[in-house]
């Protein structure tokens, strides 16, 4: 039994591997794939095998972490089987300005990725959460790295709830956090369907931002964040504002309406408090496409 005292699905439990997480022909996010029982993080796995000159889109899988981590050094809760752990390797060919848009095109990719596997479409938040009825459903953490004497590249570290119980959070993350099972109703949710929609979406939203720029993605990050024109906290690198959120702009950043004027912020934490969980969840999606082999 889980520690919620409930039955984890059949799905949770089977372990994920390379084979069933093939790439398409031509996809580069994920054309090289490792899946382990267990890591300290799946960010630092992928690290390591930036700085030896590993080539861009391997992706790295964990059933657990021993010591995931999210955004500002928090600690991200990575039971065995529970969720997808996961980060990949990119070499982007952008400006260092345009960088912020990746884990925003990344946040566009996943909700695509929940849709299709589960039927859920999530809500996006600023600058990189998913949420489903305001609770954390998933997260996204891109680390840029300067190793000496090679080329700069990034770590897109993805952690999505798939299957956690409440009872499997510490108590203070209890009633913030939710897994895409809960989202669903209930019904179970096949991880290898997820993680495979989940790599070619990403890989589909990268190569869009590197072809097309941001402007696609923009609007389809809008569509998902029903948050936007409403009252929110912001707490940037000069301090905490509070607003009315009135847009992402063209670079990737918030732009808040203050007491003191029209703010940018390409950079800080979002508090939704004051919104209503109408606002903060995906829609439902009656029938996503069916999922391919
Ligand atoms: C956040 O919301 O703060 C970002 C969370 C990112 C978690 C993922 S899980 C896979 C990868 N490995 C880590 O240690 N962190 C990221």
């Amino acid at each position: 039994m889980s520690p919620a005292g409930r039955e984890p699905a059949a799905d949770a439990r089977s372990r994920l591997s390379p084979r069933e997480l093939r790439a398409a022909p031509g996809q580069v996010i994920g054309r090289r794939i490792a899946c382990f029982d267990a890591l300290p993080s799946t960010q630092d796995a992928v690290r390591d095998l930036g700085c030896r000159g590993a080539p861009e889109g391997v992706a790295v899988f964990a059933e657990t972490q021993t010591a995931g981590r999210g955004r500002r050094g928090r600690t991200w809760i990575s039971p065995a089987g529970r969720g997808l752990w996961f980060s990949v390797l990119l070499r982007p060919a952008l400006p260092p300005e345009r960088l912020p848009q990746i884990p925003l095109a990344a946040a566009v990719a996943l909700a695509r990725a929940c849709r299709q596997a589960a039927g859920v479409t999530p809500a996006v938040k600023w600058p990189n959460d998913l949420l489903w009825e305001g609770r954390k459903l998933g997260g996204i953490l891109a680390e840029r790295v300067a190793p000496s004497g090679r080329p700069p590249f990034v770590v897109l570290g993805v952690g999505i709830n798939v299957d956690l119980a409440e009872g499997e959070l510490p108590p203070d993350l209890r009633g913030l956090a939710t897994s895409l099972r809960a989202a669903a109703g209930g019904a179970p949710v096949d991880r290898a369907a997820l993680a495979r929609r989940a790599l070619r979406e990403l890989d589909a939203g990268y190569r869009r931002l590197a072809a097309e720029g941001f402007a696609g993605i923009r609007a389809e990050w809008r569509s998902l964040a029903a948050w936007l024109g409403r009252t929110v906290e912001v707490r940037g690198p000069d301090g905490a504002w509070a607003g009315t959120a009135v847009d992402l702009d063209e670079d990737g950043a918030l732009v808040v309406d203050t007491a003191e004027g029209r703010r940018r912020f390409l950079a800080g934490e979002v508090s939704l408090r004051d919104v209503p969980r109408s606002a903060l969840s995906g829609r439902p999606v009656a029938a996503g496409p069916p999922d391919g082999p």
